[in-house]
């Protein structure tokens, strides 16, 4: 929870806030400036407590062997868990775990500089590390100048175990000496600020306690929905982000496993649009070539790491179809095309929205695919379901390349912006739209749409259009009809058109549109814990049935229980999460006993219940784990689709084990 808001500072400014062009070496910060944001590695994401030397040596020889020092990755960092649960009694000094760390915190960090890479540590401004190690408090000279003796270049600072502070007067005096002792050991010493975002850190870390990145937000999980949730409070910080002071989202998932490839580029797209320090948070020694392709793509790399430091900004979003454009150093501009939703979607925006005018056409780079079209102005593609379409934009010279062209299916849906409906043996009418942006004709354009195994597709009227000019379409429409055996799910329906360009080349643009078929909940009171599920998303595990969320396996929740009130059906969820059921028009009400878990412990986390039927709203409640169970109940007639939607309450997704004690609908 936010609190302690606009409170004046109680410290005084450590310096003068860093120009652009500040050479590293001017730290104006408490320790080392960064003019770009910082990129390397740190263990947590995918080690937890199980750090060693050896690991981190690795992972130093292979960020010189595999490319990714060249690519700009320079800082290893070592998280919690490193060190004795004591104290050296003589000095007061940290003392390094004799398993993990056998030869000492020297010794890795002297390794990890022989490879010419720069090496990071961590510690808590509390009594204790969050993993139970002794914390930094009161011993931030001593720590910091322990940490400058050992050779480290980075300290990463975390929140765990402090004494109550609630303020922000009070967290600036805490870190603040942080900053001050590592300043004062004449080391340059990155300070890597980690207060999870409570109390609005972009607006003091860098200028009161001389941090130049902070968390802006709890930590994050290897999950889609917990990687969205924090782009999605990170994007809103963009006029805080600059040269020598970045919002820091928390460190990468890509590569460990519980997202696709398509989904670790929209998280490396984003992360890169929004200027976020990357640090790679997976295993290096058993990368797949698919994740090194995705961390190694220098043109991606190039708009993190771009001179002007700018934090992309959000102009667009449409039902989950989201605008990011970030201005670049040289007059070009990075577009960023998110699809949020299930389903490909098309987005599009003009290069004059994205803050580029005076030019007749433009080139657009793909950064993923590495293909440049041309644009008169439409900025736009068909972009898988949780795809990201990354371009680079620059005002078009004498060289034409091949027009930007767009493929986009529809079928007409449930409600606006939401699901397109069928069922088994349904005939449904789908329409294909191929658009040429470009600024030469096309010719034979030729539209095919696939569908799987067992349905059938038949274009109705043709499927060919001899010329397609700039700022012309080909349209096609299809009957496509579901088989007669059914399974619940979403089906894509595949587009491709072909066409020759000018020099007789023959090209393809993909596209594609999705139908879903669902089954109802049932007649009567239906207990939605045991009710058949159409999706469901949650930051920690997968949601549970009629239990509480142990955030690992299925089935390790225990019974649903607020403020000491016991619920037998449920369901238990870790925020954010959303849990989508389809009532086919049937039912009236929904009604739910919410609340935080008893089992989270910490009283004061936030989290808020919506109740939303057919993309809208339709109840909601905020909650904190102090507060009993309440009763949320939304009415929904003729509603085709209920989702039952918990948030972060805004204080980040720390334990919010959010329950939906005996949840039920009325269904006739
Ligand atoms: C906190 C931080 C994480 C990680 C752990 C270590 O949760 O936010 O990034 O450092 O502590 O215990």
């Amino acid at each position: 929870m936010v609190s302690g808001l606009g409170v004046a500072a109680a410290a005084p400014s450590v310096g003068a806030t860093s120009a652009p062009t500040s050479p590293p070496a001017a730290a104006t910060t408490a320790g080392a400036d960064l003019p770009t944001p910082l990129m390397g590695f740190n263990d947590w994401n995918s080690f937890g407590c199980n750090v060693s030397e050896k690991l981190i040596k690795a992972t130093a020889d292979l960020f010189v062997t595999q490319g990714y020092k060249d690519a700009g990755y320079n800082y290893v960092n070592i998280d919690d868990c490193w060190m004795t649960k004591q104290r050296d009694p003589a000095t007061n000094r940290l003392v390094a775990d004799p398993v993990k760390f056998p030869s000492g915190m020297k010794a890795v960090a002297d390794y990890v500089h022989s490879k010419g890479l720069k090496i990071g540590i961590y510690e808590s401004a509390g009594t204790k590390t969050c993993a139970g190690y002794p914390g930094s408090l009161g011993y931030e000279s001593t720590d910091a100048q322990t940490f400058a003796d050992w050779g480290y270049d980075l300290l990463k600072y975390d929140n765990c175990n402090h004494l109550g502070d609630t303020t922000q007067a009070q967290y600036i005096t805490r870190y603040k000496k942080m900053g001050d002792a590592l300043k004062a050991t004449g080391r340059p010493i990155v300070y890597s600020l980690c207060e999870w975002g409570n109390l609005e850190p972009w607006t003091w870390a860098k200028d009161k306690v001389g941090a130049p990145m902070w968390r802006t937000t709890g930590d994050i999980s290897d999950s889609w929905s917990s990687m969205l949730s924090i782009l999605t409070s990170n994007a809103k910080l963009d006029t805080f982000a600059g040269p020598g002071g970045w919002n820091d989202p928390d460190m990468l998932e890509v590569g460990n496993g519980g997202m696709t490839d398509t989904e670790y580029r929209t998280h490396f797209s984003m992360w890169s649009i929004m200027a976020a320090p990357l640090i790679i948070g997976s295993d290096l020694r058993t990368e797949s070539p698919e994740t090194r392709d995705i961390l190694l793509n220098k043109d991606v790399i190039a708009i993190d790491q771009d001179a002007k430091g700018v934090q992309g900004k959000e102009i667009e979003n449409a039902g989950g179809r989201h605008v990011f454009v970030k201005p670049l150093a040289n007059g070009d501009v990075a577009v960023a095309l998110l699809n949020e939703t299930d389903a490909p979607a098309l987005i599009d925006t003009t290069a004059a929205a994205a803050g580029l005018t005076g030019h007749p056409s433009y080139y657009l780079k793909d950064l993923w695919s590495k293909e440049t079209t041309q644009t008169t102005g439409v900025i736009s593609s068909s972009v898988p379901a949780h795809g990201t379409v990354l371009y680079r934009v620059s005002p078009a010279g004498s060289k034409v390349y091949p027009p930007q062209t767009t493929l986009s299916g529809s079928a007409p849906t449930a409600y606006p912006d939401g699901p397109s409906l069928v069922k088994p043996g349904q005939t449904v009418v789908v329409t294909t739209t191929f658009t040429n942006h470009g600024t030469q004709k096309v010719t034979n354009a030729s539209t095919g749409l696939s569908a799987p195994g067992g349905w059938s597709v038949r274009p109705v009227g043709k499927t060919r259009t001899a010329t397609v000019k700039p700022g012309g379409t080909s349209v096609v429409t299809w009957a496509v009809t579901a088989p007669s055996t059914l399974r619940p799910g979403t089906t894509s329906l595949s587009a491709t058109t072909t066409y020759l360009l000018k020099d007789g080349r023959q090209v393809s643009t993909a596209g594609g549109t999705a139908l879903q078929y669902a089954v109802p909940i049932g007649t009567g009171t239906v207990a939605l814990g045991g009710a058949s599920w159409v999706s469901t998303s949650n930051a920690w595990g997968p949601v549970e049935r009629n239990t509480s969320n142990g955030e690992d396996a299925a089935g390790d929740g225990s019974t649903i229980t607020i403020q000491g009130k016991t619920f037998a059906e449920g369901i238990g969820t870790n925020a954010p999460s959303e849990v989508t059921m389809f009532l086919d028009g049937a039912c009236t009400s929904v009604t739910a006993n919410v609340g935080l878990d008893d089992e989270t412990g910490e009283k004061g986390n936030a989290a808020g219940f919506e109740i939303w039927a057919d993309g809208v709203k339709v109840a909601s409640t905020d909650m904190t784990s102090a507060d009993p169970a309440r009763t949320l109940t939304a009415q929904v007639p003729h509603a085709a689709f209920v989702t039952l939607r918990a948030t972060d309450g805004g204080d980040g997704a720390n334990y919010d084990h959010a329950d939906w004690g005996g949840a039920t609908a009325s269904c006739g």
